[in-house]
């Protein structure tokens, strides 16, 4: 039987990548935007219009989809956006918002996903976190902390369902050129704020870092191999070397001495000199 994809942020970069590939490899593939008519009409896969940060429209976009094809086998949480600024300086309401898009809406759109998975005793839910999700980066701590907690939910809800046949996992994308540092909110950088040396350094590197990332389509495999995989890890990680080893110098490193590589990497120095 075709195996039933949804994967949402599928206009653009990761989603994009990854539903064109899927759709290669002789799945049936949904994608979402917000705005699907501002896209192309492709022949691989039909993009339907999804708003992560008005959730309350999960049933609907869940409901059309069992009407056009019947089940739903994979949900791929990919659509996000990220946000820099330093934690005193950004709106509450941008945090809000990054949250909705990282966090709740992905939480509620599963939410409606899991019942036509228990009913099928079968599914396979992939969260797409990110590497940067599995520290607090600074100038990034916000975006950290959503992806870090999408992780820490997915912990729990794999445990959860396990029984229903339904099996949860993240995938940890490091670097990618994708679109989503134009897309990211960013903090206005202000000349006079006791922040603003550190904060242009930590963006013009997080900047460089998207622009010479990897290509999505290695991501895109990486998906393809989840979904065939008979028994999965918890948690997948995708990205360069040193992203990777990232995460290792993290379970092995006393958390002084990783947060003094961290901050010599962003050149934050702790004197006011
Ligand atoms: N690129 C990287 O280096 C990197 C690294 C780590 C993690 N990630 C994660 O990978 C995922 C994909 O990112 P990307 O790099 O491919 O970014 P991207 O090129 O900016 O694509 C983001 C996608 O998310 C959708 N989207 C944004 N806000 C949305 C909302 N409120 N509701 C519904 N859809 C929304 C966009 O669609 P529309 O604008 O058409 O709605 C777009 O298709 C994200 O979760 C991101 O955090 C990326």
């Amino acid at each position: 039987m075709t195996k039933v994809i949804l994967i949402t942020g599928a206009s653009s970069g990761l989603g994009k990548a990854t539903a064109i590939y899927l759709a290669s490899k002789n799945y049936k593939v949904f994608g979402t935007s917000r705005n699907p008519n501002n896209y192309p009409k492709n022949d691989t896969y039909e993009l339907l219009q999804f708003d992560l940060n008005k959730s309350q429209t999960s049933k609907a976009l869940v409901d059309l989809i069992i009407k056009k094809s019947g089940r739903i086998d994979v949900l791929i949480n990919n659509a996000g956006v990220g946000i820099t600024g330093a934690i005193e300086e950004t709106d509450i309401a941008a945090m809000e918002s990054n949250f909705k898009t990282n966090f709740f809406g992905p939480l509620a759109l599963t939410q409606e996903v899991l019942p036509v998975m228990r009913s099928q005793k079968s599914g396979l839910v992939i969260n797409i976190t990110s590497i940067g999700g599995y520290m607090g980066l600074p100038f990034r701590g916000i975006y950290s902390s959503s992806k870090g907690a999408l992780g820490t939910v997915t912990e729990a809800l794999r445990m959860e369902v396990k029984r229903f046949g339904i099996d949860v996992v993240t995938l940890a994308p490091g670097d990618y050129a994708t679109e989503i540092a134009s897309r990211r909110h960013y903090s206005p950088l202000k000349e006079l704020s006791p922040y603003y040396d550190m904060y242009k350094f930590s963006l013009d590197t997080i900047d460089k870092h998207v622009d010479s990332g990897s290509d999505p389509n290695d991501l895109a495999k990486m998906v393809d191999i989840i979904i065939k995989t008979k028994k999965r890890k918890v948690h997948y990680i995708s990205g360069s070397f040193l992203q990777k080893i990232s995460i290792t110098l993290k379970k092995i490193l006393s958390d002084t001495i990783y947060e003094k590589l961290i901050m010599n990497h962003f050149k934050i120095k702790n004197t006011t000199k």
